[in-house]
């Protein structure tokens, strides 16, 4: 497989919260071919390990990206001013793939929303989004998710907005009306919605985050353990063979 990088017009930027930051890139080639739970690896000026980051939406030229400052890398790119073009590889990894037929429930922790809005907009209005942030000031894409028009439900940490709990809290109300689960955030989240899905006998695929380097598979910077099926490990690329892996085959 061939992987072009790309330059992309920064066409909108708008800053979400304190340290998150909503970009609108245009290139129609990419957009066309990126699918639900995909990422783009992006290049950060002065960087040469390039930063992977989620697709949150695609709308027809534009693909969305949502991402948190969390050191130098997404420091620059923050300060990337509108008008500039930024370049990115992408889409990367292999997302999640929504049958249309079945009823899901999409589940997103903190910066691992993101994602799920492109998911949930794909699988349609009959899905339920719950969303779980830290505190009311964490809290992001509440109107895009409403605006699917699926079931959203909202928690916080403290209680300080939405549901008082963590987003299993409200799952364990839904979890039976549902065929299928996809999620996205914290592995202790991942792992606990992992042994739910299980004791409900639900289908469930986890979105991983991993440190990464290439990006595409070709230095083991990412491997994860995963159970080959009959209880002994093997090592998969997040990167390639993920982000999204089955909930059962992941070691945690
Ligand atoms: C497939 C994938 C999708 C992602 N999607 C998003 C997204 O949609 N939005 C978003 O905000 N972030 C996302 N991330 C995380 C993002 O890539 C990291 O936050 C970013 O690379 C940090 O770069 P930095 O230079 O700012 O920080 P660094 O200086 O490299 O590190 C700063 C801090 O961030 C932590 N960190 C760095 N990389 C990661 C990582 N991959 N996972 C977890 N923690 C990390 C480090 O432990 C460190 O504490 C994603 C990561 C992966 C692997
Ligand atoms: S980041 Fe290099 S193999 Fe995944």
């Amino acid at each position: 497989m061939k992987f072009d990088a790309q330059d992309c017009l920064l066409v909108k930027k708008t800053k979400l919260t304190q340290t998150i930051y909503d970009f609108r890139l245009k290139n129609a080639d990419l957009a066309e071919i990126t699918k639900p739970g995909q990422f783009a690896h992006l290049l950060v000026p002065g960087k040469t390990l390039r930063r992977p980051i989620s697709v949150c939406d695609v709308r027809d030229d534009i693909i969305r990206i949502v991402f948190e400052v969390r050191g130098e890398g997404t420091r620059i790119l923050s300060e990337t001013e509108e008008g500039s073009m930024i370049n990115m590889i992408c889409p990367l990894g292999k997302g999640f793939d929504i049958p249309k037929d079945k009823k899901v429930i999409f589940i997103g922790g903190g910066i691992g929303v993101p994602p799920m809005l492109y998911s949930a907009k794909t699988a349609g209005s009959n899905s339920i989004v719950i969303n779980g942030f830290r505190d009311k000031s964490a809290v992001i894409l509440t109107q895009d998710f409403r605006d699917i028009g699926c079931r959203l439900i909202e928690t916080t940490d403290n209680g300080s907005y939405g549901i008082h709990g963590f987003v299993t809290d409200p799952l364990k109300e839904v979890i039976d009306s549902a065929d299928m689960i996809c999620a996205c955030g914290p592995t202790p989240m991942l792992k606990n919605i992992a042994a739910m899905a299980k004791d409900h006998g639900k289908e469930c695929f986890v979105s991983l985050e991993q440190r990464m380097a290439c990006g595409i598979g070709a230095c083991l910077g990412c491997a994860v353990g995963i159970d080959r099926g009959d209880g002994s490990l093997t090592y998969k690329h997040v990167c390639k063979d993920g982000p999204v892996f089955r909930a059962e085959e992941v070691i945690w």
